[in-house]
């Protein structure tokens, strides 16, 4: 059965702690919409307990796109972080109230400061009171990841018992690897079928080790029902999986995980520029599926072959995830068959051999001058050798 994968877009929480990306509330507002046209399931627009703008932004954005899409925000696991979660989101058509609290025993010890056993009575109390007010809670692990397995388990117990419909577990400080995330996955849905089958299992995963989007993929292959992630992959220090990332890999091997999402993925450039622009941070041009080469390829060994066949060197198409179709940039290193398909392109006849083999030493001189050739520089090359030999 080819499974379908829940997205849940936390751009505009963990994205937004990002230092320099404070968004204003016209801009959230905007970024929710776009991701709604993306077609995510879940939005996470926020942790409004945190200010007056936060708890504002959120309670607009349910109302604005709230119709269509599931929206939540993140509370701690404390009355009046989830009394403003409720209060923020209620006008949403599907509500989902999101809990978080450690179960590491550094967080534990460190962060609370309070026996094992009372830390994980304060997620369940949480549970019980968000379950007075709505339907769909959904409980955080935080650094589930670093915690000792048995403790994990007990508490997520605890918390499905008292009615927690989602359990999430988070890899907070990217320091899971893929194999041992996939393992922790399969472990607790294994336990998890048996204690509650419509209980959802969901990952959400840091990249501090650049291992992110793997990790997240490696969840979904041990049964994994949900991903959180965010556009760009911006997020607290090096970052959250990219959504873009995650998506095109399920989409690309898609007969190697057997699951798909609902994401409108030729939304995904258009995604990714507009968060880009609102929050000021660039993307990377080598970064997978939105970076500025993405589709770009320069070498002449790559150019011939795609001139071929696309799919020499493509594994999906340029307008699959909304770019424009591929670009071959010419260089010292292109053939003599990138730079004849670009003289053509421009509806110039490439000549015979002999004159063909001139205009191409004359490219290959000021591709050596200039690094990168470009559709005008073509254009002189060939107006100026024909004008010449007249
Ligand atoms: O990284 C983390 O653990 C989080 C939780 C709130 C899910 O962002
Ligand atoms: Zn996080």
């Amino acid at each position: 059965m080819n499974r379908k994968i829940i997205v849940f877009d936390t751009t505009l929480r963990d994205g937004e702690q990002v230092p320099g990306a404070k968004l204003n509330l016209h801009q959230k507002i905007e970024i929710a919409q776009q991701l709604k046209r993306l077609n995510v399931d879940i939005i996470e627009a926020g942790f409004p307990a945190s200010s007056q703008g936060d708890f504002q932004a959120v309670q607009e954005i349910a109302r604005s796109v709230g119709d269509s899409v599931s929206i939540t925000a993140l509370a701690r696991a404390v009355k009046n972080d989830i009394d403003a979660v409720y209060e923020s989101i209620k006008l949403a058509q599907n509500p989902l109230i999101h809990i978080v609290l450690g179960t590491s025993n550094i967080h534990v010890e460190k962060k609370f400061n309070r026996s094992k056993e009372a830390v994980m009575q304060m997620g369940i109390d949480a549970v019980k009171y968000a379950k007075t007010l709505l339907p769909d809670v959904q409980y955080s692990t935080e650094d589930a990841s670093r915690s000792d397995f048995e403790y994990l388990w007990k508490t997520i117990e605890g918390v499905v018992k008292a009615g927690a419909t989602m359990i999430n577990v988070p890899d907070t400080v990217g320091y899971a690897v893929p194999e041992e995330f996939g393992d922790l996955i399969r472990r607790i849905n294994e336990r998890l079928k048996n204690l509650n089958d419509r209980v959802i299992l969901s990952v959400h995963c840091h990249n501090d080790l650049g291992l992110a989007a793997a990790n997240t993929l490696s969840a979904i292959k041990n049964g994994a029902e949900k991903i959180e992630c965010t556009i760009n992959g911006l997020g607290e220090r090096a970052g959250n999986a990219s959504l873009e990332e995650v998506v095109m890999g399920l989409k690309v091997r898609e007969n190697y995980y057997n699951c798909h999402t609902d994401i409108r993925t030729n939304e995904l450039l258009r995604t990714s520029r507009l968060v880009s622009h609102m929050t000021g941070l660039d993307v990377q041009v080598n970064k997978a599926i939105t970076g500025e080469n993405a589709f770009a390829h320069s070498s002449g060994i790559h150019q011939d072959g795609l001139l071929k066949d696309k799919q020499v060197y493509e594994i999906m198409s340029p307008e699959d995830v909304g770019a424009d179709s591929m670009e071959l940039i010419l260089t010292a290193r292109s053939g003599r068959h990138a730079f004849k398909n670009a003289v053509e392109k421009m509806g110039f006849d490439t000549g015979d051999g002999a004159d063909f083999e001139q205009l191409f030493e004359k490219f290959l001189t000021l591709a050596d001058a200039k690094k990168e050739v470009y559709d005008h520089d073509v254009f002189y090359l060939v107006t100026n050798h024909r004008t010449l030999d007249d």
